[in-house]
């Protein structure tokens, strides 16, 4: 089977973030044939239109990046109900110039988890709202909530058989979406 380039963008730019320990954990549930490349989202500077005349080199490469993914995963957590800062700047920064949005037609899946009971729910939903506009078609069932605490992590940093089957299985919904969308 054909390779497949997965982006991935976690949203917290924390160096002991649950969302990139989420990411790190799920991305090993991914078919062999998905190789996947951190996104980096911290060196990109704050948006600014101004910059559309003169991009800077660090949000060149980012989108050279994503240009080369044939699928994002967005793993990130809620900022006071919605993503944050640094996401939100990124998918802005990957749409400018006009006329040359990066993320067009992408296939993109959504996780988040947050100590908070809702789980990042009103983050992914503020999320999807930019990817419509973005014109990535999202994978939308089953949605991932995770309320993160201790309990969910073995002593290795695997997480429990529970949390690992149920997350196995948004994995293989969310690899056939990404395939189905690459003969459409
Ligand atoms: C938070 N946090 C948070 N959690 C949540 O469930 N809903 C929310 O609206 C917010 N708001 C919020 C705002 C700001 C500015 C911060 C710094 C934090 C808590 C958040 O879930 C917690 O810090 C997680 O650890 C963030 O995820 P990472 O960085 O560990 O991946």
């Amino acid at each position: 089977m054909a390779d497949i380039e997965l982006g991935v963008v976690v949203g917290s730019l924390r160096k002991d973030s649950f969302n990139l320990k989420l990411a790190k954990n799920v991305l090993a549930y991914f078919p062999e044939n998905f190789k996947h490349e951190f996104l980096d989202i911290s060196a990109l500077p704050l948006y600014n239109q101004d910059m559309d005349a003169a991009t800077p080199q660090a949000v060149l490469d980012f989108k050279a990046k994503v240009a080369q993914k044939d699928a994002i995963l967005f793993v990130t957590p809620e900022h006071n109900r919605s993503i944050p800062a640094a996401l939100k700047n990124a998918l802005d920064h990957g749409t400018r110039p006009w006329g040359q949005n990066v993320w067009n037609l992408k296939p993109a899946g959504v996780l988040g988890t947050s100590p908070g009971a809702l789980g990042t729910a009103m983050a992914q939903t503020h999320l999807r709202n930019v990817l419509r506009i973005l014109n990535m078609p999202t994978f939308l069932q089953p949605e991932v909530f995770l309320h993160w605490n201790d309990a969910l992590l073995t002593e290795e940093g695997a997480f429990v058989e529970r949390t690992e089957k149920y997350l196995r299985g948004w994995v293989d919904s969310f690899t056939a979406f990404v395939l189905e969308q690459r003969k459409t």
